[in-house]
């Protein structure tokens, strides 16, 4: 693995000195030298985005100058799916960056799941980000930010997870051994598939007495008291990793772009790089137009939705109404309001990139919608049954497509991808429980969630352990 870590591309060297922070509110725009480590302006508090002077930048002529890159698949920063794109995402040199060769994903045409959407054949495609090394998106962007901390001698990196970053976090430290990882998780909060990875790959793990809002505030205080590298998607190196997944799927479908991108909405990282993607890619006149964005909340942490959809809030030229979102979070104090779903990877009430998020929201006329947890497991079966699975989280994005069709927002017409974020396995306990003959084990991890039928189960079948018992079975199901 060694040769992989920090790759060296001398024939195509990534540059620094294009590339600077900068506070995202419009009227602040406090900019920081690429090197500092911040999660929020010094001046105004807000969100930092990575910024480039594009003039500096050899950017290719056309999307379709990045296959050339994949001729040069043996240098490892032509092979990992985020920095063979590095001319869009430059902000480190060479020999820091950091690869385990990420990003090596799918996106898959699913014509299946199309008819369950309810979408025309060959329009519905599902992006598989769980083939990432991690199992999620996520090493999309941790890929970034991890490189941004090496970049800045980080010799600890921290972040409060629902299971999927802090298995990604852990990958890297314990791939590259540059540094140690400290997650952050909410006791009983993450699915076993993901706390085994944090455990296995060694990462010192702080299980809170509370939940991922919990988690994610203490984790900044600690790693602001600490100086410890904090890699959670508030850090902007991780969105601009995340950019990439647009910039495959727009490499599978030949650089056309598609009608609709819809995605499951937690911490909004996914969605604030997505638009962020696309307003650059249009900037620099690279694409023509930039699809709808659909973000879709689980119905037990629907802060998006309530207040983009319910109470109005908009990105206002980068003046949103903060009283809309204090009431709000005041509100969920007052009511003692706690995330509930059985998608854990979104559990969350008080997502970090909020703000960004209304950014890419306006950029690409943008919807926002919640789902059920009965109809995410649904959604989830149907792609589970097309042979390449996802956890729950990701199925809201199938579900999501599936309520917009069934409103008419989007047409039967409509070109649509759908990001599957994170590989099936991640939560085996939702995905038995959903398949069980076990009425207790259905209620105990389903029933309590409101879910209360399993439409396209595929159960297990029990025979005696007899011979013509096990044959007679066979020939009756199959
Ligand atoms: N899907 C999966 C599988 C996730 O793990 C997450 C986030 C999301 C969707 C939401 O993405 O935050 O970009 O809106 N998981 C985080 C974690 C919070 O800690 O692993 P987002």
């Amino acid at each position: 693995m060694a040769d992989i870590q920090l790759a060296k591309s001398p024939s195509s060297p990534l540059s620094s000195g294009v590339a600077f922070q900068q506070c995202i509110n419009p009227l602040c725009r406090a900019t920081l030298d690429i090197g500092q480590v911040r999660t929020a302006c010094d001046r105004c508090g807000d969100l930092l985005d990575i910024q480039y002077d594009w003039s500096q930048i050899e950017v290719p002529n056309r999307m379709s100058d990045f296959e050339q890159m994949w001729t040069k698949r043996y240098e490892p920063l032509r092979f990992s799916g985020v920095w063979r794109f590095h001319e869009l995402i430059q902000f480190a040199p060479a020999d820091k960056v950091v690869t385990v060769g990420e990003g090596q994903t799918l996106l898959q045409q699913a014509n299946e799941v199309a008819k369950f959407v309810g979408q025309n054949e060959g329009n519905l495609y599902l992006q598989y980000e769980g083939m990432n090394p991690s199992g999620s998106f996520k090493d999309n962007g941790m890929c970034a930010a991890f490189t941004h901390a090496h970049m800045t001698g980080a010799k600890r990196a921290a972040c409060a997870s629902t299971g999927n970053t802090s298995a990604s976090l852990a990958m890297y430290s314990s791939v590259t051994r540059l540094m140690k990882a400290i997650i952050f998780i909410g006791s009983g909060k993450i699915s076993y598939g993901k706390l085994s990875q944090a455990l296995e790959y060694g990462a010192l793990t702080i299980q809170l007495a509370g939940d991922f809002d919990d988690a994610m505030i203490r984790v900044k205080e600690v790693s602001q008291s600490l100086g410890i590298y904090l890699v959670n998607s508030i850090n902007p190196f991780r969105i601009e990793g995340q950019k990439s997944v647009m910039f495959r799927v727009l490499e599978a479908l030949r650089w056309e772009v598609p009608d609709w991108i819809v995605v499951p909405g937690g911490n909004l990282g996914n969605s604030s790089a997505f638009g962020k993607a696309f307003q650059e890619l249009k900037l620099l006149g690279l694409i023509d137009r930039i699809p709808r964005l659909a973000v879709i909340n689980a119905a037990g942490a629907d802060t998006l939705h309530q207040l983009y959809e319910r109470r109005g809030l908009r990105w206002q030229d980068g003046q949103p109404n903060n009283t809309l979102i204090s009431d709000y979070y005041a509100e969920l104090d007052h009511r003692k309001a706690k995330a509930d779903t059985i998608a854990s990877a979104i559990e969350i009430n008080r997502p970090v990139n909020l703000k960004k998020c209304l950014r890419a929201l306006d950029a690409c006329d943008g919807v926002v919608r919640k789902v059920t947890d009965q109809e995410i497991l649904d959604a989830k079966a149907q792609v589970g049954a097309g042979g390449i699975g996802c956890e729950p989280a990701s199925a809201a994005s199938v579900a999501g497509a599936k309520l917009l069709r069934a409103e008419g927002v989007i047409a039967p017409s409509d070109r649509v991808v759908c990001i599957l974020t994170g590989h099936q396995l991640k939560d085996p306990t939702a995905t038995v429980a959903y398949h069980t003959t076990d009425q207790e084990q259905f209620n105990n991890v389903l029933g309590s969630r409101g879910v209360s039928r399993a439409s396209f189960a595929n159960r297990a079948v029990a025979v005696p352990n007899d011979l013509d018992a096990i044959m007679r079975a066979i020939q009756l199901y199959s």
